[in-house]
């Protein structure tokens, strides 16, 4: 090999070396930015827990409102088998756009439940069972937040206590619901535990299932 050819080589080594140097160079700096962006991204527990608070309350707020406004329309107009439909989470297409939004699970459960789908899991006993609990000592109630076990999601809860006796005419006891009502019930709801309430009762609890990467985005 001459000595020009060996330098035209040494020169090519030396190039492809102080590319790939460079290029070695450069990689660090970009993990260093992606960590950067991560960084922005990281949130606080606390930031979670009050975002979902903040969805949830206005969520069930929401839900509540319509539902309240199309039951009593309902009720109103003597049609007993379409009110009676209208206290499903079902009848509402509302429920269902939120849902998707979110991406949340909602539902309402109760230890006594009229529709066998609302039973509480464990862990939504055991905040029913605080509720009533602080019920018994005379304390407040409100919503509930907490992480689940396998920390992607997030649970919320919310108590519903019996505002007003429109209620009554199907939660109420056999004396305030109309032979119609109860005819209905009997049918569609045949181990039905979900009578027997007074007004200011806990009639159970919102139950809103948050999958904590969808928190923290929106954060
Ligand atoms: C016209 C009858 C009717 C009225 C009035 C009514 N409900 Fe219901 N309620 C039902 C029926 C029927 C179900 C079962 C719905 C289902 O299949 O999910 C139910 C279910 C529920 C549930 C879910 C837990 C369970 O027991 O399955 C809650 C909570 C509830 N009602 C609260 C209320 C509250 C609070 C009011 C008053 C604002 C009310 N309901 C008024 C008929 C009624």
């Amino acid at each position: 090999m001459s000595f020009s050819t060996k330098l035209s080589f040494a020169i090519i080594f030396l190039i492809v070396w102080a590319c790939g140097f460079s290029t070695e160079k450069r990689r660090p700096k970009q993990i260093e930015e992606t960590q950067e962006k991560r960084e922005v991204k990281r949130v606080s527990e606390a930031d979670i827990i009050n975002r979902t608070r903040k969805l949830g309350d206005s969520i069930t707020k929401q839900v509540t409102a319509v539902f309240m406004g199309k039951i009593s329309e309902k009720y109103a107009e003597g049609g007993y088998k379409a009110a009676a439909e209208f206290c499903s989470m079902k009848a509402y297409p509302l429920t269902d756009s939120l849902a998707n939004e979110y991406k949340i699970f909602l539902k309402r459960v109760s230890n006594k439940n009229r529709n066998p789908d609302n039973v509480p899991s464990n862990l939504e006993k055991q905040v029913l069972e605080a509720y009533e609990y602080s019920i018994e000592q005379g304390d407040e109630i409100g919503a509930n937040v907490q992480f689940m076990r396998s920390g992607d999601s997030i649970l919320y809860n919310k108590p519903i206590r019996i505002p007003s006796e429109l209620c009554l005419n199907c939660h109420g006891s056999p004396g305030q619901i109309s032979k119609e009502v109860q005819a209905i019930l009997k049918k569609e709801y045949p181990i039905d535990k979900a009578t027997g309430y007074k007004v200011g009762d806990l009639r159970g609890m919102w139950s809103l299932k948050f999958l904590k990467k969808e928190i923290v985005q929106g954060l």
